[in-house]
């Protein structure tokens, strides 16, 4: 069967979520493959891995954010692996294997004029690699550590969201880096990762613990650093115990991605005062002048089997929303990917 014959299978937001996001908030379509639309310069993918990353659930309300929001009954935004099948862009050869902000259906058209560039996989990265452990997550923990925190060899660091894609690298950078690293996850697995594998010097299951009692027993002198993923009750504890001069960087607040109103807190901010602390925001894409940097160091650690990550690969094309959903429990273990049969 020839790629014009093929049906493009495609998932689509076929409602904006009312808090906690469900399957139903999802529908299937198959629409033809736009092989004829092939413009100069324009260039014909068939997805072969799907990322998943918490910002899609903000990226379906209608409201301002740094990115516009998904339209309902258009294929879902969502970052991908996939090989070029035709091509108009000798930049892009067909064969190769590109990563980029593509969307949820087998086939797409990219490197429209006006749209972000896809990246070509280099020879010898998997698909797994380029959207895990060489993707946008290990690129965010970096920057939002080094960068953002400016990560200090000497500094306590607390790490929330730790078990997860760009918590697990954040923790594996400040260690590297020297620095001494306290995790938060939910469930003792997790933690054991946290420690036995990542080289945390110690874990916080805030599923089980009680989060403040631990901080004050493991850093009686505060946290210089706090990298926090999961906002809510946990930036709260984390605002708490921070050191004079710390320094704590959003990079988010997954806690709180599912609720319908926007949630009142932190309750604690004057402490920030107290402390003479700061707490900055950040976006990887405003940083990316750092990222050829940063890929460098990361491609190096990996080599030399300094580096460790867990991918939870899901099966099939049908699975995608059910896949999306697992980042929001605690079902996903690691970065969570899902493969095209
Ligand atoms: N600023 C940026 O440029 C940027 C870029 C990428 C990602 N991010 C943010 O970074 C954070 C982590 O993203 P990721 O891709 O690494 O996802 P992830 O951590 O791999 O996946 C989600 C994990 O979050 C935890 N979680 C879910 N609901 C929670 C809740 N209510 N309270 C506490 N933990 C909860 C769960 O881990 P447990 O089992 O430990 O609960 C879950 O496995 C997200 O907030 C994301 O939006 C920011």
């Amino acid at each position: 069967m020839s790629v014009a014959e093929r049906v493009n299978r495609q998932w689509v937001l076929a409602r904006r979520p009312q808090g906690q996001v469900r399957l139903e908030d999802f529908a299937r379509r198959d629409a033809s493959v736009p092989v004829a639309d092939l413009a100069a310069g324009e260039v014909l993918v068939r997805m072969m891995m799907f990322g998943f990353d918490p910002a899609q659930r903000g990226w379906m309300d209608d409201r301002p954010s740094y990115m516009p929001p998904m339209a309902i009954g258009e294929s879902v935004r969502g970052s991908a692996a996939a090989r070029v099948v035709a091509s108009t862009n000798p930049a892009y050869p067909e064969g190769a294997l590109v990563r980029g902000l593509f969307s949820w259906q087998e086939y797409a058209v990219v490197a429209r004029a006006g749209e972000a560039a896809p990246v070509l996989i280099p020879e010898g990265v998997t698909p797994e690699e380029a959207l895990g452990v060489l993707g946008g997550a290990s690129l965010t923990a970096w920057v939002g550590l080094k960068t953002v925190g400016r990560l200090g060899a000497d500094d306590t660091v607390l790490i929330s969201g730790a078990a997860g894609a760009v918590g697990s690298l954040a923790v594996q950078i400040a260690h590297l880096n020297g620095a001494r690293v306290i995790g938060i996850a939910g469930g003792p697995e997790k933690c054991r990762w946290l420690v036995e594998d990542y080289g945390a010097d110690a874990a916080i299951d805030y599923r089980h613990e009680d989060v403040a009692a631990r901080l004050a027993a493991l850093a009686p002198d505060g946290i210089d650093l706090f990298f926090d993923n999961v906002g809510g009750e946990t930036l709260e504890a984390g605002i708490a115990h921070i050191a004079r001069f710390g320094r704590i960087v959003l990079c988010g607040a997954i806690s709180g991605y599912n609720d319908a109103e926007p949630v009142a807190g932190p309750r604690n901010l004057a402490r920030l005062i107290a402390q003479r602390a700061e707490m900055r925001g950040f976006i990887l894409l405003d940083h990316l002048d750092q990222v050829p940097a940063a890929r460098a160091a990361l491609e190096t650690w990996l080599r030399d089997g300094q580096l460790r990550y867990r991918t939870d690969v899901q099966q099939g094309f049908e699975a995608i929303p059910a896949t999306f959903l697992r980042l929001f429990s605690s079902a996903s273990q690691g970065k969570q990917l899902l493969r095209i049969e």
